[in-house]
C-alpha cells in the first residue's frame, strides 16, 4: 500500500477509536491505527497497527509519514495537553494536511457562558487553540455526554435494582451514541477538505431527563424502571465510596449541576447535517445493548 494516502487514528483502541476503525476498514480506506500496546490491536482489513506513545515525540513520525489526515482522541491524563500537542506538532512536521480533533461540548459554545468550564473543557479548549495555530487544516468535534456512559455502574443498578440514581434533577441532555461520533469522524476523514475549519457540536436529537430515560428503558426491557433523584452531595458520597479520583468526581458533579439547572439542553443539527440522517436514539441504543440492562 506504498504511496496510498493513509488516515492515522490516535486512540484507536479506545471506544470511539474502535468504532471509527470499523467504518474506515469497511470503506477500505488504508488506515494506521496507533496504540502504546500492540497486544491491544484488533486485526481488521485495511488497518495497520503502529506502536507509539503520544508522550514520546520520537515515536510519532512513523505513525504519519504517508498520511493525508490524522484523527486524535485520548483519555484525560495529567499530561493531556502536552501529549495532544506533541501529535499536532508531529503531524505538521510529517506533512499531514488535515487534522481532526475529538474535543468536548464542554469546550465550546454549547457550554453555558455563566458557568466556568470544567477542567476537561478547559484542557480541550487549550488543545483546540494549539491546533488552530498549527497551520494544519482542522476540524473539531465537540460531543456531549455519551450514551455509552450508561454501560457499567448505571446499567448494573438498572439490572439489579431496576433503579437509576442520578443528581440531575429534572434537567435533560441530548445524549449522543458514540457510534454517531465515530461515523461523523469517518465522514470527515473521507473528505477532510470539505470539513476544514468546522467545529461540529455533536448531540442527539432529543433532550432526555432521567424520568424519561427510565420510561424508555422500562419500555425496552418490559420492566418498571424508577429514577431516584439524588442531591449533589449524595451523588458525591456514592462516587467517593467507589474510590473514583477527586478530579473525576468534581467533573461529574459539575456536569450534573449544569444539567439539573437546565443548562445542558443544547441540541445541535450537526450530526444530521454531516451524516444526512438523524442521530441514533436512546431507545435504539438501549435495544442494541439490552443485555446490559435486562
Ligand atoms: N464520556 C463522555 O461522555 C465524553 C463526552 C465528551 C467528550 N469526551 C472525550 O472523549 C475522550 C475519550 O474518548 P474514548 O472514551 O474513546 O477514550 P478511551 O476509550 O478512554 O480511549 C483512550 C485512548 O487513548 C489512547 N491513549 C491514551 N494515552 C495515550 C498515549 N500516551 N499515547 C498513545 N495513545 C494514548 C489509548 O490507547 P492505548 O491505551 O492503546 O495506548 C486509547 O486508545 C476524552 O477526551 C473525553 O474528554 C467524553
Amino acid at each position: 500500500m506504498e504511496n496510498t494516502p493513509y488516515r492515522t487514528v490516535f486512540g484507536a483502541t479506545g471506544k470511539i477509536g474502535r468504532a471509527l476503525l470499523g467504518f474506515l476498514s469497511e470503506a477500505q480506506l488504508p488506515t494506521i491505527a496507533v496504540t502504546r500496546d500492540l497486544g491491544r490491536a484488533e486485526s481488521l482489513p485495511f488497518v495497520e497497527w503502529v506502536a507509539a506513545d503520544m508522550s514520546r515525540p520520537e515515536t510519532l513520525p512513523a505513525t504519519m509519514e504517508n498520511s493525508v489526515a490524522a484523527f486524535l482522541v485520548s483519555g484525560m491524563g495529567a499530561n493531556f495537553i502536552a501529549e495532544q500537542h506533541n501529535v499536532i506538532t508531529a503531524a505538521k512536521a510529517a506533512g499531514v494536511k488535515s487534522f481532526v480533533k475529538l474535543s468536548s461540548a464542554a469546550a465550546g459554545k454549547s457550554w453555558p457562558a455563566h458557568i466556568a468550564p470544567s477542567a476537561i473543557g478547559q484542557s480541550h479548549r487549550k488543545v483546540e487553540d494549539l491546533l488552530k495555530a498549527s497551520g494544519l487544516d482542522w476540524t473539531i468535534l465537540q460531543p456531549t455526554g455519551f450514551m455509552q456512559n450508561w454501560l457499567g455502574e448505571f446499567s448494573k443498578r438498572v439490572k439489579e435494582e431496576r433503579s437509576i440514581y442520578e443528581a440531575t434533577g429534572d434537567g435533560g441532555r441530548a445524549y449522543i451514541d458514540l457510534r454517531d461520533i465515530a461515523e461523523v469522524a469517518f465522514t470527515v476523514l473521507k473528505d477532510p477538505a470539505k470539513h476544514a475549519g468546522q467545529t461540529y457540536i455533536l448531540t442527539g436529537d432529543e433532550v432526555l431527563n432521567y424520568w424519561q430515560l427510565a420510561d424508555i428503558i422500562g419500555t425496552v426491557i418490559h420492566q418498571k424502571v424508577t429514577y431516584v433523584p439524588l442531591t449533589l452531595e449524595e451523588a458525591r458520597e456514592r462516587m467517593e465510596k467507589t474510590g473514583m479520583p477527586q478530579w473525576t468526581i468534581q467533573t461529574l458533579i459539575t456536569y450534573a449541576e449544569v444539567q439539573r439547572n437546565g443548562d445542558a439542553t443544547y441540541v445541535s443539527n450537526d450530526v444530521q447535517q454531516v451524516l444526512g440522517k438523524p442521530a441514533r436514539t436512546a431507545a435504539a441504543f438501549i435495544a442494541d445493548h439490552i443485555e446490559w440492562f435486562r
